[in-house]
């Protein structure tokens, strides 16, 4: 269709993506293989016929056993390096990444080994590839503060290579407010900042994301429509919400594409961005995310093209370093 061929052709960005969240199938065995980690699985196609998600909690749990085989610098590397190679297949021209330290540093794995190998893939990646980036360090909620503070610490000799700060992870009683002493601590570094807020917890959770953390994006927050104060707020301020329609009915946010509010979030008017989250887990990569849409939601031309600039709109990107597409 047109719509299809428009979404191909167009230099897009992806500002919500877990880079342990696109480990495929096939790379977890190579890397099991060549760092000898055992598997609870053994097959390629057991792994993806376990990927059959009940909500959030069900699905971290394998994505972190999953992170498991990641061990070396060159493992973080070559994991970084496929996606952006699938971003350049995807005409994907920016992407603003984030990366879950405390995921292995709970498990032995220095801090430096995994900003390293992230790191060197997304310099080669500008290089090589002539793709933009960020790196976001993530802070898990289902944690204390205090290993966030932790976390933080280990990073600090290296904020010269990290852009910015994230909060992932349980959502539901772990609100935003758990973290305001580390959010600011991160605000007086001059970190900028974003959170999920409002995937599968309460619009209060969005509020406190603004109200108490400071944060520039909001991190899915399709529950925001539930409240309208807060959808006045966020088209006043065109505060941008990075949206992942596959992982919202992977997870049961909603049931099926179809019923996705993405058009209602545009409608009012909302700087709705659309991203992939962890594409290995979910079924698609951002591409794919705007295809289905497309399909399921019947997008228009003109919605599909807001989108994306939406996507440019709320990126970090600076006027120097724009390419030809804008
Ligand atoms: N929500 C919360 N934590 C996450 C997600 C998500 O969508 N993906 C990876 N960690
Ligand atoms: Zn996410």
């Amino acid at each position: 269709t047109q719509q299809e061929a428009l979404i191909r052709a167009l230099p897009k960005v992806e500002l919500h993506l877990h880079i342990e969240g696109t480990l495929e199938p096939e790379m977890m065995f190579e890397l099991a293989r060549r760092n000898g980690v055992k598997l609870p699985y053994d097959s390629v196609e057991a792994v993806r016929k376990a990927y059959d998600f009940s909500n959030l909690q069900s699905f971290l749990d394998l994505y972190y056993a999953g992170a498991g085989v990641l061990i070396t610098e060159q493992d973080f590397y070559d994991l970084t390096w496929a996606y952006l190679k699938r971003c350049q297949a995807d005409n994907v021209v920016h992407t603003e990444i984030f990366f879950d330290p405390q995921t292995h540093t709970e498990r032995g794995i220095a801090f430096e080994t995994v900003l390293a190998g992230i790191r060197r893939a997304l310099d080669d990646g500008r290089a090589q590839l002539r793709i933009s980036s960020r790196l976001i360090m993530s802070f898990l909620r289902h944690l204390s503060e205090e290993d966030g503070f932790r976390t933080l610490e280990m990073a600090r000799p290296h904020l010269d290579r990290i852009d910015g700060v994230g909060l992932d992870s349980s959502e539901v009683g772990h609100p935003p407010s758990k973290f305001a002493r580390l959010f600011a601590e991160c605000k007086a570094l001059g970190l900028p900042r974003v959170a999920h807020a409002g995937e599968e917890g309460p619009p209060e959770y969005v509020w406190e994301a603004l109200d108490l953390l400071d944060v520039c994006r909001i991190d899915h927050g399709v529950r925001a429509l539930e409240d309208g104060k807060l959808v006045e707020r966020l088209a006043e301020t065109r505060m941008p919400l990075t949206v992942c329609p596959f992982s919202n009915v992977k997870l049961r946010v909603f049931d099926k594409l179809s019923d996705h509010t993405l058009r209602v979030l545009l409608q009012k008017g909302l700087c709705a961005t659309v991203n992939s989250d962890d594409p290995a887990y979910f079924g698609g990569y951002v591409q794919d995310n705007y295809l289905g849409c497309a399909r399921e939601l019947g997008l228009s031309g003109g919605e599909i093209l807001q989108l994306v600039k939406n996507g440019f709109e709320a990126s970090w990107l600076e006027e120097g370093e724009r390419g030809w597409w804008m």
